[in-house]
């Protein structure tokens, strides 16, 4: 049977690994919505070659300049239309692969209509982790699948295991680009040079955040928020093979790990098959065991790389904080890309924010959406 999907964040990296799984597994999935911002030529493209119903930019100019270049079509544009689809459609999966925390209000009404998400957009749980469990709770059909390579591999290391067994959870971490580098050498990083990673191929965002370690950061309220675990339980790694992509330790003792080459290919495919089956991946690159000259795993340096104990820290605050450091560092990485600050002043900048922000415990929707606000405003006007 064909499982109709929608993919938010179409024309981003894991938008773009969606539709190439599509166009290698035809039959399977049927593409009804499709969304994104501004990418007006690849949205035009992607319409042209997969016709789905619902086609969305966020940005009202970039609709209209789409629906000049596809006439026949209708072209939605905001936030209400796309919340509209999300909650009327007969769709069972939505892909939020998004970037930012512009992902929260369409997560929790794709949750609120009892679809499954199969969620790559973790800013979304670290932004507002208790909302979405809160969803997830009234609404017993709705469900998260992580795409997150992480977390993808963690879900699969503890499909049929009892939860209260677990005594760790181990995350691994690239280490990202400047791994090695002394913090005088990580004064005069640039964006292009931030831009690039050893051994993943994503969008901007998350490479930088990969090369501060604020994407393990998040990761790790991610990790809490998905699958119940205390803080002190969630560990980080650094691995910069990437090969294994997380891992579960037992109160027995005993580690389960998962691995294979890095390809968000899988972990896609895996939340879009709701993590019960598997497609056939042709062009998944085979892991031969022989040919690995070695694993390598070595402590995160919380000095070079503060970020990362910042949303430890803020993870176990709770409340509105998590929002506030994530948002500040939305804004923080989007000036060091606009070459407006310098790399080690994203922390710097998130740190001071966060210090700032007197906690509000148990926030609603529109108390993260202020925070969230307030914590850009910060971030934008900070030297
Ligand atoms: N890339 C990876 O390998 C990877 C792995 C794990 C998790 N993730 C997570 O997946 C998410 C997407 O990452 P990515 O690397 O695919 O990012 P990306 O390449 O930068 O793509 C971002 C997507 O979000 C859309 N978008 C941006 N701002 C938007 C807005 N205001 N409203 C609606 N749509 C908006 C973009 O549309 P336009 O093209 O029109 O701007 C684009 O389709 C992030 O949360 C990231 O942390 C990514």
């Amino acid at each position: 049977m064909q499982t109709n999907l929608t993919i938010l964040g179409v024309t981003g990296s894991i938008g773009s690994t969606c539709l190439d799984l599509l166009r290698q597994n035809p039959g399977e999935f049927v593409l009804k919505g499709i969304s994104a911002n501004t990418s007006v030529q690849k949205m035009a493209a992607i319409v042209l070659e997969f016709r789905p119903e619902f086609i969305h930019l966020m940005d009202e100019n970039s609709a209209l300049e789409l629906k000049s270049m596809l006439p026949e079509h209708k072209i939605e544009c905001g936030m209400l239309s796309l919340l509209d689809w999300l909650g009327r459609s007969e769709m069972e999966i939505v892909l939020a692969a998004m970037v930012g925390n512009v992902g929260l209000r369409p997560v929790l009404q794709a949750l609120n209509s009892g679809k499954t998400v199969a969620l790559a957009n973790k800013e979304t749980l670290v932004s507002a982790g208790h909302l979405v469990k809160e969803a997830l709770s009234q609404n017993p059909v709705a469900r998260i699948i992580p795409v997150d390579s992480e977390h993808s591999a963690i879900h699969q290391c503890l499909r049929g295991e009892n939860y209260n067994e677990i005594e760790n959870v181990i995350l691994t971490a690239s280490g990202g680009s400047f791994r090695t580098y002394s913090l005088e050498m990580m004064q005069t990083i640039s964006p292009a040079d931030a831009c690039k990673h050893p051994n993943w191929d994503m969008g901007a965002k998350i490479t930088v955040d990969s090369s501060t370690l604020m994407n393990k950061g998040l990761e790790v309220i991610e990790a809490h928020w998905l699958f119940d675990i205390d803080y002190d339980q969630i560990q980080v790694v650094v691995h910069p093979q990437s090969i294994i992509h997380s891992l579960v330790s037992f109160v027995d003792g005993t580690v389960m790990a998962q691995m294979g080459n890095p390809d968000m290919m899988a972990p896609i495919s895996y939340a879009l098959n709701r993590g019960t089956s598997r497609s056939m991946l042709k062009s998944m690159k085979r892991l031969e065991l022989t040919k690995l000259a070695r694993l390598d795993f070595e402590e995160p340096d919380l000095l070079r790389f503060p970020n990362l104990k910042l949303a430890y820290d803020a993870g176990k605050i709770g409340g509105s904080t998590p929002c506030v450091l994530n948002a500040s560092n939305e804004e923080a990485v989007a000036r060091f890309l606009a070459g407006q600050i310098g790399f080690l002043d994203i922390s710097r900048i998130n740190q001071r924010i966060v210090e700032k922000h007197a906690s509000v415990s148990n926030p609603g929707l529109d108390d993260i959406l202020f925070w969230d606000e307030w914590a850009r405003n910060q971030a934008r006007q900070a030297s």
